[in-house]
């Protein structure tokens, strides 16, 4: 087939890959010759309990292909546990070329039933859980030379979603994240992308009713992610949406600037609130590609 992509060998780390879409990943990259760790915590969808049976029937489904995967089932909530997943890569496998975080838990609340351990739990998972796993990662991507990290928000991080303000949180903080990596990747050949997903799992089987989900398989959000993560993708900092065959890119983009005020001095709330119209105006919007470009277009307002 024309424009193959070659994941041969890759050794690649999936974190919550006992279930849903990370199992998913796990057997595509499988199919493919990779050769994976396939972490996972086993615990309930609120992150309580653990157990060993995800990843190692996950392992053992790969196994029957003919392809190689060894278990983890460290808690990538804990630095030690982070350090355990990419280790495990590095002891079996000899290195590591491909990190997808993409564990994950929930624990939804409006926002003044929300409590602080149900912060701090889905935060640990998906936003620090995240920096546990990347940091010893690219440390050994750096010295490889090669690197492709794949972060995973949710619409509910990139646009709200009811009584998820810990969740939106973890998950906008990973766009943050792959925002700066992507900077510090860069002359190392490290990409960092986004996906956000939308598929049929156990973190969706009560939000959608059974006929839509039949059609959200996360066998439509896998070919992205292995697009990403192979040498072929020359993206780096994007953030993608994917569900049911659909796929299409999301991005912050920043209005032009006017100036307001004279010679110098501040203006006055009154003068803002006259301006508002202008200062919301999204038309003609750009992206930048990093702070410093985009304070240059803030401070060099168009003026015609
Ligand atoms: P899932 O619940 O089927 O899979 C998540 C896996 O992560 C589970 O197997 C779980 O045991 C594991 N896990 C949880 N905490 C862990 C920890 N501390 N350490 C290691 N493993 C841990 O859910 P799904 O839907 O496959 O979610 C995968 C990712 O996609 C999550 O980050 C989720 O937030 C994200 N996502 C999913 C969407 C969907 O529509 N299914 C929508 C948007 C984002």
């Amino acid at each position: 087939m024309k424009d193959k992509m070659n994941l041969e060998n890759k050794v690649v780390v999936i974190t919550g890959a006992g279930a849903g879409l990370g199992r998913i990943y796990a057997l595509e990259f499988a199919k493919r010759g990779a050769k994976i760790v396939v972490n996972d915590l086993g615990g309930q969808r609120d992150g309580l309990g653990e157990s060993k049976t995800p990843s190692e029937s996950v392992v053992a489904e790969i196994k029957a292909l003919g392809a190689e995967a060894i278990s983890n089932y460290d808690n990538v909530a804990t630095k030690e546990g982070g350090e355990n997943i990419i280790k495990t890569a590095v002891d079996t496998f000899g290195r590591i070329d491909i990190l997808i975080n993409n564990a994950g838990i929930l624990r939804d609340k409006s926002f003044t039933k929300m409590e602080k351990d149900n912060w701090d739990a889905v935060l640990d998972v998906h936003l620090n859980g995240a920096y546990n796993v990347t940091k010893p990662a690219f440390e050994i991507m750096k010295e490889n030379d090669f690197g492709r990290i794949i972060m995973t928000t949710s619409a509910a991080g990139l646009y709200g979603n009811f009584g998820q303000t810990n969740y939106s949180s973890a998950k906008l903080g990973l766009v943050g994240f792959m925002n700066t990596l992507k900077i510090e990747g860069l002359k190392y050949n490290i990409n960092v992308n986004t996906i956000a997903p939308i598929a049929a799992s156990r973190l969706t089987e009560d939000i959608l009713p059974q006929e839509m989900l039949d059609k959200m398989k996360p066998d439509f959000i896998a070919p992205l992610v292995l697009y990403l993560a192979s040498e072929n993708c020359k993206e780096t900092g994007q953030i993608f949406n994917a569900g049911m065959g659909f796929y299409n890119r999301a991005a912050v983009v920043t209005g032009p600037s006017i100036q307001i005020g004279e010679d110098g001095n501040p203006p006055s709330a009154e003068e803002i609130m006259g301006n508002m119209d202008k200062i919301s105006d999204i038309e003609g919007g750009k992206e930048f590609i990093d702070l410093n470009a985009a304070i240059f277009d803030l401070l060099s307002p168009k003026t015609d």
